[in-house]
C-alpha cells in the first residue's frame, strides 16, 4: 500500500472513532448462525450497525459449523462478487488471504491498538504476512459437556463426570432411568468434534497436538489413539436412534428438554440453553468433557473482509471492522453467543459461572500450554486436511465395520507429504 493510501485509510478510521456523521453503506455478512442464541447474537449485530445508518444484509447459509456456508463463499468469490465479510477462521483466513481477496484492516488495527488487546495466538492467526485481514469476535471453547441437571439428579447421578469412567457409570444411570445418555447430533462435524474432546481426554494436550495438529505418524498409529477410538465407539450405544443427520441445536433441546442427560459441544450450545430461558448451575451444568479440565480447545469466530469497490461500500466494511473489535459489541455480542469476548481484560461481571471458568481456563492453559486450536473447528488444520480428517472420523463413527486398526492407518496416510500442503 503507498503511503497516500495508508494515510487514507487511517484517517478513515479517525473519522469512526470520533464518532462524525456516518456514511451509509451496506455490508453484506456471510454467516451460518441460525439457531436459536445465534440469530439472537447476529441481532445485536444488526442493531449495532443499523444506529449508524449502515443496511446489513445476512448472506446466511445454514448448515453447522460453516462447511455448507464456506462452498457459497468460494462461488460467489470466483464469481468476482465477494460479500463485505464472511465468518472464516483460522488456516482458510489464510488461504483467502494468499489469494489477494482480503481488504487490510491494519490501519484500524494500528489505529485502535489491536496488537494490545488481543492474545497473541488470536492475533496471529489474524494477521497474512504480519497485516491484519480479520477481525475476531470471541473465544468459543469446544470441550464442554453439557448436563440437564434434573436428568442426573432423577437418574441418582449425584454430580456432572469428571473422567470417563465417571462419564460411562452416569450414562448407565441415566439409561436406566428412561433418559437418552448422549444427544448426539450424526452430522460429520459433530462426530469429529466430540472425537477430539476424546483424544484430549485421553492422550491430553500432548497428543493432541502430536496426532491432531502436527499428523504425527508415529501418535496417530500410537496406543493412546487406538484408546481414543475404542472409547468413541463405546459412546454410540448411548446414543439414541434419531441422531443420525440432526443438527447440533436439536440435540441440545433435547438436554434442554429433559430428555437427554448429556451433549458434547462446544459452548455455543450454551446460547441455546439461555436462549430458552435457563439458568446454569441449576438448570443445566457445563464441565469440562471427561478428562479435560486441565486443557482448552479453542475456536475462534473472526470475520475476514473482502476487497469492494466503492467508497461508500468501504466505510460500512471499516465501521463494521471497528464494531466487531469494540468492547460493548464483544459483551453484548458473547453474552448471547455463549463465547466469552476476545478483547483481553473485559470486566465479565455481566458473565455467568461457565464464561468466567472459561475465560479463566483459557489464561491458565496459555500459560500452562495446554491451550491447543479446535481441530474439528478449523482452526489448526487447512481446510482440505480438515475436511480428510472429518471424514475418516465421520466413517468410523458411521460404520461399525470399520476397524479401529483400520482408521489408524487412514489418518496416518494424511500425514504423508502429499497431504501435508504446509
Ligand atoms: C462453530 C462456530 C460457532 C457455531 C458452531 C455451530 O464452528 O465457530 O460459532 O456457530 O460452529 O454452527
Amino acid at each position: 500500500m503507498t503511503l497516500a493510501a495508508v494515510l487514507q485509510r487511517a484517517l478513515a478510521a479517525i473519522t469512526l472513532l470520533v464518532g462524525a456523521p456516518a456514511i451509509a453503506g451496506e455490508v453484506e455478512v456471510l454467516h451460518y448462525w441460525t439457531s436459536g442464541g445465534e440469530a439472537k447474537s447476529v441481532a445485536e449485530l444488526k442493531a449495532s450497525m443499523a444506529q449508524r445508518g449502515h443496511t446489513w444484509k445476512d448472506f446466511t447459509v445454514p448448515g453447522g459449523g460453516g462447511q455448507n456456508a464456506m462452498a457459497v463463499l468460494r462461488e460467489r468469490v470466483l464469481q468476482g462478487q465477494p460479500p463485505a465479510a464472511a465468518n472464516i477462521k483460522g488456516p482458510a483466513i489464510q488461504e483467502w488471504a494468499a489469494l489477494n481477496a482480503l481488504t487490510s484492516l491494519d490501519a484500524m488495527a494500528s489505529f485502535d491498538r489491536w496488537d494490545d488487546v488481543l492474545p497473541k495466538v488470536v492475533a496471529d492467526q489474524m494477521k497474512h504476512k504480519g497485516r491484519y485481514v480479520a477481525v475476531p469476535v470471541n473465544v468459543h471453547r469446544v470441550n464442554w459437556l453439557w448436563a440437564n441437571a434434573a436428568v442426573l439428579r432423577k437418574a441418582g447421578v449425584a454430580s456432572a463426570p469428571r473422567s470417563f469412567d465417571e462419564f460411562f457409570a452416569a450414562a448407565d444411570r441415566i439409561r436406566a432411568a428412561g433418559f437418552i445418555p448422549v444427544a448426539h447430533g450424526g452430522q460429520d462435524w459433530q462426530d469429529f468434534t466430540l472425537f477430539e474432546s476424546i483424544v484430549l481426554g485421553v492422550g491430553g494436550p500432548a497428543l493432541y497436538t502430536r496426532a491432531l495438529v502436527n499428523l504425527e505418524p508415529a501418535a496417530l498409529s500410537g496406543d493412546a489413539m487406538r484408546r481414543s477410538l475404542e472409547l468413541m465407539r463405546r459412546i454410540k450405544p448411548y446414543t439414541d436412534a434419531a441422531s443420525p443427520g440432526r443438527d447440533w441445536n436439536l440435540s441440545t433441546e433435547l438436554v434442554i428438554g429433559g430428555k437427554a442427560g448429556f451433549q458434547f459441544m462446544g459452548d455455543w450450545a450454551k446460547g441455546e440453553f439461555i436462549a430458552a430461558g435457563q439458568t446454569p448451575g441449576k438448570d443445566f451444568l457445563c464441565v469440562p468433557a471427561p478428562g479435560t479440565a486441565e486443557a482448552y480447545t479453542y475456536n475462534v469466530d473472526s470475520f475476514a473482509m473482502f476487497q469492494l469497490k466503492g467508497w461508500e461500500a468501504q466505510k460500512a466494511q471499516g465501521y463494521l471492522a471497528y464494531l466487531l473489535m469494540g468492547k460493548d459489541f464483544q459483551e453484548r455480542f458473547n453474552l448471547r453467543k455463549g463465547s466469552i469476548p476476545v478483547r483481553l481484560n473485559m470486566p465479565l461481571d455481566r458473565f455467568d459461572d461457565c464464561a468466567k471458568v472459561s475465560a479463566r481456563d483459557f489464561a491458565a492453559t496459555s500459560r500452562s500450554g495446554a491451550l491447543v486450536p479446535s481441530v474439528a473447528h478449523g482452526m489448526a488444520l487447512t481446510p482440505a486436511q480438515q475436511a480428510s480428517m472429518r471424514k475418516l472420523v465421520s466413517d468410523f463413527w458411521n460404520n461399525d465395520k470399520l476397524t479401529v486398526s483400520e482408521v489408524q492407518s487412514q489418518l496416518t496416510a494424511l500425514s504423508a507429504p502429499s497431504q501435508k500442503s504446509h
